[in-house]
């Protein structure tokens, strides 16, 4: 048995408030004034002073607002670092991403890619990446997707969706402000919550579990129940525990393994471009047979939150998409045996899947 040396976050600021540190946390980290600090920003946040005048931006330091609409892709990631290297004359000193999942993940995968030769697409896969990243921070505004304590940044690519997972992604600092959460929508604030709830699902329920996972997945889960269940909480403890949740349910994740959802969820994106949170609702939302007690408490939750989930997503693709969508969803093989155990292409089919789809 080899067991995994994963990389953790080695900084993290946890507070109300806390965002207005940014400054004094970066600065020791700027290598040279020519050295600029780049701020990758969800656009949903232009315009919005509250949050945009306490971007602390000094000599050549540059603020770019990124759509998080779609789902990241190799090629947005190699445009960007491209602009970087053809508007600035020194590497960076370090690349800070300010959004959800999305922008967290592009921030990753840029700050790697400024300092790894070709394209983001050679990278998608186990431990590819051969140069240390450049020096990257996440501030998350949205909670759930556990982007900001994993090793991997999840990108759609020519080919395939898959992260790229190596021990140069991880963040060197993160900074939790639950405040910067406030403004969510209802809805994305249920999905990209129930991503976490499903991450603890799939791991506890998962044959790679071991303590490590099951510490992080449990608390995690009871987290999740607070906020979506017991309906007692103020805005405020709801945005904290949920921050909180988000990070266990993806620490517990790291040594462990998403499953059933997340595979099916890959699929779907990789055809349709269906966004990661509301893309596992969907999925998870007919996975009964896998995940029993998991799907049961998560109906309840959406009819506690009035969610509605679209319907018939599936109603319009001919045979040639199916067969795509099950191929991706195949590919992803550690979902599966961490899901099922080693012998999952035994009971995880072609027509098994292609029954699953159809009911969505
Ligand atoms: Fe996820």
């Amino acid at each position: 048995m080899n067991y995994k040396n994963f990389p953790m976050v080695p900084r993290v600021v946890f507070g109300r408030g806390s965002f207005n540190q940014l400054n004094e946390i970066i600065t020791p980290k700027r290598l040279n004034t020519k050295a600029p600090f780049i701020f990758l920003v969800d656009d949903v946040f232009k315009g919005k002073a509250w949050l945009t005048s306490r971007i602390p931006l000094s000599y050549d330091d540059k603020l770019l607002y990124i759509s998080s609409e779609e789902e990241p892709k190799t090629s947005q990631v190699d445009a960007i670092v491209e602009g970087i290297i053809l508007s600035i004359k020194e590497r960076p000193s370090g690349i800070i991403g300010v959004g959800g999942g999305t922008i967290m993940d592009l921030a990753k995968a840029v700050s790697i890619m400024l300092t790894n030769e070709g394209t983001a697409s050679d990278y998608q896969g186990w431990d590819l990446v051969k140069n240390p990243a450049i020096y990257h921070v996440a501030v998350p505004t949205i909670s759930g997707t556990g982007a900001e304590v994993s090793r991997t940044t999840v990108l759609t690519g020519p080919e395939k969706k898959l992260g790229i997972n190596s021990d140069y992604t991880p963040f060197n600092q993160v900074i939790l402000d639950p405040e910067l959460t406030k403004d969510i929508p209802k809805n994305q604030w249920f999905y990209t919550g129930m991503d976490c709830y499903i991450h603890c699902i799939e791991s506890l329920n998962g044959t790679y579990l071991n303590t490590f996972s099951q510490s992080y997945g449990e608390k995690a889960l009871d987290l999740c129940k607070e906020v979506f269940v017991n309906g007692k909480l103020t805005a405020e403890e709801s945005q904290d525990k949920l921050m909180m949740a988000s990070w266990h349910g993806g620490m517990s994740i790291a040594y462990s393994q998403v499953g059933v959802a997340h595979a099916m969820s890959y699929g779907l994106s990789y055809l349709l471009g269906t966004k990661h949170g509301i893309g596992n609702c969907i999925v998870f939302n007919y996975l009964e047979e896998f995940y029993p007690e998991g799907v049961k408490l998560f109906k309840d939750m959406m009819k506690r939150h009035n969610i509605d989930l679209p319907k018939g997503i599936c109603a319009h693709l001919d045979d040639e998409h199916y067969d795509t969508m099950i191929k991706v969803a195949l590919s992803l093989e550690p979902l599966w045996e961490n899901a099922i155990g080693k012998d999952w292409k035994k009971t995880i089919t072609y027509d098994r899947l292609k029954a699953l789809y159809q009911k969505m």
